[in-house]
């Protein structure tokens, strides 16, 4: 687990960078996009080097980590609406390229084993943003998620559904109860995960992802065993990390060659 202590502006232009490399060398590669504000500077970044440096995701194609339950297809918080506003609809995916789960599915358990058969048949997720929650979510997996999880539907937790009612007018009964979210094994099975975290409402998040002891009460903790992953965080979110000297000093002393 690499761990970049910057300020959130230079985060999001080391993810996007990421992407960008990989798309770069692998214009077909399978992006896994999650939604929240953590990545919106990565995806705004994403756009500027689409406009200004040419960057496409025409032969690329993208998997969401989750989606509400019941929201109506034209609601402006689905998912599917959210990530078209702030990216898909900005740069030059083809139709039909990006997906996420159905949460508007008649059959729920039938559509979670369609998703997961969907991401395995387009090879595995390349490279996967992820936030986290202040409980330690990550996607919709809420504490007490199964480690081996795989993509099924979940009930969110009233601190989580009190976090989302921001963008729900202050209204946390307008938060959906229900969620489908890829599990973490699913999340596990992508090859490089990047996640962002940012303020220091996530710094005990941080703490546990990073340095706590692996449990299923903390579910980012599943990304320890995970060989690939980056984990980009401002000072306010790394403000309870322990090592955090450390991570600067090995971030800032890196081997230009060695990438993310
Ligand atoms: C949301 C999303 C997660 C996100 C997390 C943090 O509920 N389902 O994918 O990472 O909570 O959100 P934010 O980045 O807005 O703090």
């Amino acid at each position: 687990m690499e761990v970049v202590i910057a300020p959130a502006e230079e985060l999001a232009g080391v993810a996007a960078q990421a992407v960008a490399g990989l798309l770069r060398s692998m214009p077909d590669a399978v992006l896994g996009l999650a939604t929240g504000s953590s990545p919106l500077k990565v995806y705004d970044e994403l756009v500027r080097l689409h406009e200004q440096e040419g960057l496409s995701f025409a032969r690329a194609r993208a998997f969401m980590l989750d989606e509400y339950v019941g929201l109506p297809a034209e609601h402006p918080q689905r998912y599917r609406n959210v990530i078209q506003t702030e990216l898909v609809g900005r740069v030059d995916f083809a139709a039909d390229a990006v997906r996420g789960p159905d949460g508007l599915a008649d059959d729920i358990t039938a559509a979670c084993a369609e998703y997961e058969a969907a991401i395995a048949e387009a090879g595995g997720v390349d490279l996967q943003i992820l936030g986290i929650g202040t409980d330690g979510h990550v996607a919709f997996n809420e504490p007490g998620s199964s480690l081996a999880s795989r993509t099924r539907i979940k009930t969110l937790t009233a601190q989580t559904r009190q976090d989302n009612a921001r963008f729900f007018d202050d209204d946390v009964d307008a938060v959906p109860r229900h969620v489908l979210t890829q599990g973490l094994a699913t999340i596990m099975s992508a090859r490089h995960l990047v996640l962002v975290a940012t303020g220091r409402q996530k710094a005990e998040a941080v703490h546990q992802l990073v340095e706590g002891p692996v449990s299923a009460m903390w579910p980012g903790t599943v990304l320890q065993h995970h060989p690939h992953v980056t984990v980009l965080v401002d000072d306010a979110a790394a403000s309870r990390l322990q090592l955090a000297d450390y991570y600067r000093e090995t971030y800032a002393s890196k081997p230009g060659w060695q990438g993310l």
